[in-house]
């Protein structure tokens, strides 16, 4: 391929993929694996953070060999990932000290209470747009440094290194040891989610590092997303070395990879969790009702853009456990057929709170619960529930950032919509029902991944500038709104009816 690829690295909560982009951001070739997930108490999620890198240093063979491409090939490896999940790490041996804290743990719930209690959410969420939930990394980092004997000397000490997955990642890919010259960095987006960050002056917070107590030399270097942030060892990344140039958080990197561009342009990605992320432009709007204010991107040398986001923790997640925990379904694609099956909810709801509730109620200690059972409820009226319970938070979230940013969505501003399934038609109708607008899926569902390429890209002049860029989206299929107003009205009232018996239930 003589003009060269970009390879980028999608590092997710379940999985790994890793795809090979050629100039005409065609993917030549993939290649995929899960991750484990460690649940070792109720209501705690770990990953082991050497898995994930042996996972990635395997799977970017394996994409090479699917593309018939030459590791000297590659012009620009972007990074995207799973965010706020917390690594703490040894410079020396490049070994994690722990596992790895993930983003949906709710162990740090009581710390965040306690912050709340004195009075400190205003000013956290002025400094970094944040709400105090254990989503984010800082009370994780906390615990760890709290909780495992030795760590906060060693922190203080300068011995051991924290980052989210991509800090991780790129620390592996740039040779693993402090000896080997290994990189400590990552990028505005991800450590925007840290509640460590003051997302106006793009720089780490003492006044949150002391808040927080957290050491100052265990931080990474933060960077722009599109920018060089360092070059391949060779020996971690198949004898080449090159510029890894794109560093985004997964929801960011979607956001750039649906080319939302201009400010109210608005994505959601249907994941393990939904994402839905407007564009607010050039500064950040802060919100009253629920969202987060975060850094949509930073093209080296331009000035930082920002988003509004909606987090909702549980969205894929709901018809995973469908399958994995309840084991009524086989496969994912079967809900879709499941949930036709049936003319209506008839009366079911599940709210997924299975990791308590993120935007916009932002309550770890609600609970998954399902109401309307009868006698005559069946598999398919769980399948349902599971895939309507996507929208209906979906439209909360829309709701809450119609009330803080006063724009809505409309026939002409429509919802983008990417992800696992989006795939699923049932649920992209309803959600266009529910909304009252229309969604529209572009042809490249794989928009994370070919955010974090077209930012290693742009960073390299593989290609060119953003309308370039622009140009290549391309729809695949839009669903038009087709629910009577006074139905919908009905069908959502309900909905929020549910969400209420959901709250608080573990406190
Ligand atoms: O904030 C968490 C988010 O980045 C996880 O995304 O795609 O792994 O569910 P995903």
């Amino acid at each position: 391929m003589s003009d060269g690829v970009v390879l980028a690295i999608d590092q997710g909560t379940t999985g790994t993929t890793v795809l090979v982009f050629d100039h005409a951001a065609t993917i030549r070739g993939r290649a995929y694996g899960e991750v484990t997930q460690h649940y070792p108490r109720p209501g705690w999620v770990e990953h082991d953070a050497e898995e994930i890198w042996r996972g990635v240093r395997m799977l970017v063979g394996a994409a090479l060999a699917d593309a018939g491409v030459r590791p000297a090939e590659v012009r620009a490896v972007g990074i995207t990932n799973q965010r706020e999940t917390t690594v703490l790490w040894d410079r020396e041996t490049g070994r994690p000290v722990h596992h790895a804290i993930v983003w949906q743990d709710r162990r740090t719930a009581p710390l965040c209470e306690e912050l709340k209690a004195a009075g400190r959410e205003d000013d956290v969420r002025r400094r970094t747009g944040l709400v105090l939930d254990p989503y984010f990394s800082g009370t994780k980092l906390r615990w760890l440094l709290d909780n495992v004997d030795g760590l906060r000397a060693r922190a203080e000490g300068g011995e051991l290194a924290f980052g989210t997955i991509d800090a991780w990642l790129l620390w592996q890919l740039s040779g693993g040891t402090a000896a080997a010259g290994a990189v400590h960095g990552t990028d505005v987006t991800n450590a925007s989610r840290t509640l460590l960050f003051d997302i106006g002056a793009l720089r780490w917070d003492p006044a949150l590092l002391d808040l927080l107590g957290i050491p100052a030399a265990v931080l990474p270097t933060v960077r722009p997303s599109a920018t060089l942030h360092a070059r391949t060892n060779p020996d971690a990344f198949l004898g080449a070395e090159v510029p890894v140039a794109g560093i985004a958080g997964d929801q960011h990197a979607a956001l750039f990879g649906q080319a939302c561009f201009q400010e109210g342009m608005v994505k959601n990605t249907y994941g393990t969790g939904a994402f839905l992320m407007m564009h607010t432009g050039a500064r950040p709007v802060p919100s009253r009702h629920g969202l987060l204010t975060t850094l949509a991107w930073q093209i080296d040398g331009e000035p930082a853009e920002y988003a509004l986001e909606g987090s909702i923790f549980v969205a894929g997640a709901a018809v995973q456990w469908l399958r994995d925990g309840l084991g009524v379904i086989e496969s994912a694609a079967e809900t879709e057929a499941l949930a036709t099956s049936l003319s209506s909810n008839e009366g079911v709801y599940f709210v997924p709170a299975l990791t308590g509730l993120g935007a916009p109620h932002w309550d770890p200690y609600a609970r998954g619960t399902l109401l309307g059972l009868t006698r005559g409820s069946t598999k398919a009226h769980l399948a349902r529930a599971a895939l309507e319970s996507m929208a209906y938070q979906t439209a909360d979230v829309v709701s809450a950032m119609g009330n803080d940013a006063g724009l809505t969505l409309h026939a002409d501003r429509p919802l983008r919509a990417d992800g696992g399934a989006a795939v699923n038609a049932f649920l992209m109708q309803f959600q266009a029902d529910v909304l009252g607008v229309p969604v529209e899926v572009p042809r490249v569902s794989e928009t994370t991944a070919l955010g974090a390429a077209y930012l290693a890209g742009l960073a390299t002049g593989f290609w060119k500038d953003r309308a370039e860029l622009a140009s290549r989206w391309q729809l695949a299929r839009r669903y038009e709104p087709r629910l009577g107003e006074s139905e919908r009205r009905r069908l959502t009232t309900r909905w929020l009816r549910a969400v209420e018996r959901a709250r608080s239930w573990e406190q």
